[in-house]
């Protein structure tokens, strides 16, 4: 069923209106700041149109998880701040969600304006997706707009629950366009090229059990991979394995087999023995006792990047290291290299991939920059994302 967008909210006038958007600001921090804002300019199309039509937009999101306790760190302050300067115009802010602080300073906003709310996850009520936390966002909107394509695939009260209880709904731009371009990756072009990365299998083996039968190719980086090398006997030293998942990764490994799927796993590795800036690195192929796997090796690195020439579709999702520390962000840079200079459909999603495509300067190579990492992965493998599905109905 097609989902209400924009133009249809704004075709009906939304003048003076209370229109309640639900955008993903959660962008990652280091030391307090932010550290990348591509999700806070990702979302200022919806943003700048309702603005200019006159409504009076309250802006929703989460930012980490402080699992419903207000944690100052996790506070959306600086993302008003930043939004502003993107804006190019005022934002006020809310120190709260709810209550009587939230209805007074949407009360005091007129046409045109904007307010962020603080960081919905303070509320035990967001996740829980709460029907009485649900009710009160919703008693502070006439209109509902969801451009959080990045939370869609999560069922809390403000991506879901609140949705019934207001009267207008719609599919913001981000994540309308989101949808759209990655339709593209449920009947893809072939050979269909999987890279998947980030460091643990359990929070994503139902990604990877499903995109290993749909990928002509799934190749495996960042730590997740030394579970799958533990599966198959293989030395991993000091790195991160998570035990109870060998079996796991080779019951996967054993049915892209058998339905003539590749999976590929790293055959060289950077490693050192401390995770940290300025630790020595050596590239093996065996890794050492003691030693941790930070990277994909130079081999491998190349090898995935040949796998994303041959290809006509690449998603990728995750990074192949620790590639926040230079020294161990060769693999992630070749990888992204390769996908950028495919000729193949891309897309890359999760924010550490995206991150990685930004500081490389290849953004504008790749086909689709998705700002949803679980989002997009799970909506790839055909799942059903909750904060669509609830505006559907
Ligand atoms: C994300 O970063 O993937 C989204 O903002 C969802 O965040 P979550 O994984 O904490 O629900």
């Amino acid at each position: 069923m097609a989902i209400p967008g924009l133009e249809n909210l704004l075709a009906t006038g939304v003048r003076g209106e209370r229109v309640f958007v639900r955008s993903d600001l959660n962008v990652p921090l280091a030391a307090g700041a932010i550290a990348d804002d591509a999700r806070i300019v990702a979302s200022l199309p919806t943003l700048r149109r309702l603005l200019t039509a006159g409504a009076r937009v309250v802006v929703a999101s989460h930012l980490g998880r402080p699992k419903g306790q207000r944690r100052p760190a996790l506070s959306l302050r600086p993302v008003a701040q930043r939004l502003a300067e993107r804006l190019g115009r005022g934002v006020s802010f809310c120190e709260d969600c709810i209550g009587e602080p939230a209805r007074s300073a949407i009360d005091a906003l007129g046409e045109g304006q904007l307010l962020l709310l603080e960081n919905l996850r303070f509320h035990a009520g967001e996740e829980a997706d709460d029907p009485d936390f649900a009710r009160t966002l919703a008693g502070l909107a006439d209109v509902y707009v969801n451009d959080a394509f990045g939370t869609a695939h999560r069922t809390h009260a403000s991506t879901v629950g609140m949705v019934p209880f207001v009267p207008r709904a719609a599919a913001g731009e981000l994540l309308a366009s989101e949808l759209e371009h990655l339709r593209v990756m449920r009947e893809p072009k072939r050979p269909l090229l999987v890279v998947i990365g980030g460091s643990k299998v359990s929070s994503k083996l139902g990604a990877l059990e499903s995109l290993a039968l749909e990928a002509d190719v799934l190749a495996v980086g960042g730590a997740m991979a030394y579970t799958f090398l533990a599966a198959e006997n293989r030395p991993t030293g000091a790195s991160l394995v998570e035990p109870e998942l060998v079996e796991a990764a080779r019951v996967l490994m054993a049915a892209a087999e058998a339905s003539g799927r590749r999976v590929l796993l790293p055959t060289d590795h950077v490693v050192a023995q401390r995770v940290e800036e300025g630790a020595p690195t050596r590239v093996v192929e065996t890794i050492p006792d003691g030693w941790f796997g930070v990277d994909i090796g130079p081999t491998t690195a190349k090898t995935y990047a040949e796998e994303a020439a041959r290809a006509k579709t690449v998603f990728w999702n995750g990074p192949m290291g620790v590639f926040e520390i230079d020294a161990f962000a060769a693999g992630t840079r070749t990888v992204a290299e390769g996908v950028a200079g495919s000729a193949a459909t891309s897309v890359v999603g999760g924010g550490d991939s995206l991150a990685a495509v930004h500081s490389l300067g290849l953004g504008d190579c790749i086909g689709h920059l998705s700002t949803g990492g679980g989002a997009s992965l799970e909506f790839v493998q055909g799942l059903t994302l909750p904060g669509v599905a609830a505006l559907e109905h």
